[in-house]
């Protein structure tokens, strides 16, 4: 089966075709990112301009480059929340004028669970990157899905049955990595520019990484915190001005990151221990920091933990249509194309 997957919820146009749920056969993103440099974050009225001039080049782009048409596509998957409205609205909309031409069956996903299903992706040529994964998930799963607007933990018994059972109750991760990148004059989307500097800070130090709160990562329970830490690294650039010796800004980056993927692990493995699942997963652009990843396995081993650990390839973890069309695959239930509508507020429950 071959499904169309749309997505448009953010900065990102993004349209993918994917074989029975698991095997890539194209993927086109555009991104209006470099605009979004210029203004430190994203502006949702450009953002959603940018989308209506990429949505139809990138759809052309992803059918030449599957050698498809749209007459042999089965099925039309489309992003239907949450995100910005205005750029929901351009992915939803043309996907439900495509399903109404065409007559083809429409599924709309919500956008956090579509990105658990970068983890079932199977084999993709992109990029001139050849990759295999033969290992798909097992349930009952864990899931830390950590994007730019959510971070939640959620307990998957099936495809078709996902449990919200913890997450933040304010800022998400990367919104931290982007708020904190921004007051350090690192450039946008701050979780790359934050992981690349204290990379550099890693390569030269063995130094404790623990100036920064970890709020929240002692509680009883899978609730996180993480706006208190814009506010410690605020503080902490203003009170260094003016002074002699000041901690650098490549430190100041490691110090972040460590934060907050000390509190993301630390969660994950007490929902690990609380609901002992077969595999655990990580989802979403922040599963893409390479110091989460290692540091999530080294603790998975200390602890001895029979659990096996997921966690997609970078490219497949940011915004793409290709895990929008895999969710659709696992979850195969079409609606009437006049009854889907963008909803902004949709939740991982909802
Ligand atoms: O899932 P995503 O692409 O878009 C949303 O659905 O929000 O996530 C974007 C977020 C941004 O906050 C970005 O800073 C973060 O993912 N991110 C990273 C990395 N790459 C992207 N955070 C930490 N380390 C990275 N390497
Ligand atoms: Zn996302």
């Amino acid at each position: 089966m071959f499904i169309l997957g749309i997505e448009t919820s953010c900065d990102e146009t993004a349209a993918a075709i994917i074989e029975d749920g698991q095997k890539i056969l194209s993927s086109s993103v555009a991104t209006s990112l470099d605009m979004h440099k210029k203004t430190g974050g994203i502006i949702p009225e450009n953002a959603a301009r940018e989308q209506i001039v990429s949505i139809l080049p990138v759809i052309s782009h992803t059918l030449n480059s599957a050698s498809l048409d749209l007459k042999q596509i089965d099925a039309i998957a489309v992003t239907c929340g949450p995100g910005l409205i205005g750029s929901l609205l351009v992915g939803v909309e043309t996907a439900k004028t495509l399903s109404y031409i065409l007559n083809k069956p429409i599924v709309p996903v919500n956008h956090l669970v579509g990105h658990i299903y970068a983890n079932f992706v199977r084999e993709f040529t992109m990029h001139n990157l050849q990759f295999t994964n033969e290992n798909t998930p097992e349930f009952p799963a864990v899931v830390l899905i950590v994007s730019g607007g959510h971070t939640d933990l959620v307990y998957m018994e099936s495809h078709q049955k996902i449990t919200w059972i913890g997450g933040t109750r304010d800022d998400a991760a990367g919104e931290a990595f982007d708020k904190t990148a921004r007051l350090l004059g690192l450039p946008y989307p701050g979780g790359p520019s934050i992981s690349a500097a204290a990379e550099k800070f890693l390569a030269i130090s063995h130094k404790p990484l623990s100036i920064f709160p970890r709020p929240m990562m002692g509680s009883n329970d899978l609730d996180m915190s993480f706006s208190g830490l814009k506010t410690a690294v605020f503080n902490m650039v203003k009170g260094q001005e003016g002074k002699k010796t000041k901690i650098s800004k490549n430190q100041i980056a490691a110090e972040v990151q460590e934060a907050i993927v000390d509190v993301l692990i630390s969660k994950s493995i007490s929902a690990i221990k609380k609901y002992h699942p077969k595999s655990f997963l990580l989802a979403g652009g922040v599963a893409a920091n390479k110091r989460l990843k290692e540091k999530f396995q080294e603790v998975v081993d200390a602890n001895y933990l029979s659990v096996s650990f997921h966690v997609p390839h970078p490219i497949l973890c940011t915004d793409n249509a290709i895990f929008i069309a895999s969710s659709a695959f696992f979850n195969y239930h079409p609606v009437p194309w006049k009854d889907i509508s963008a909803n902004a507020e949709l939740t991982i429950s909802s």
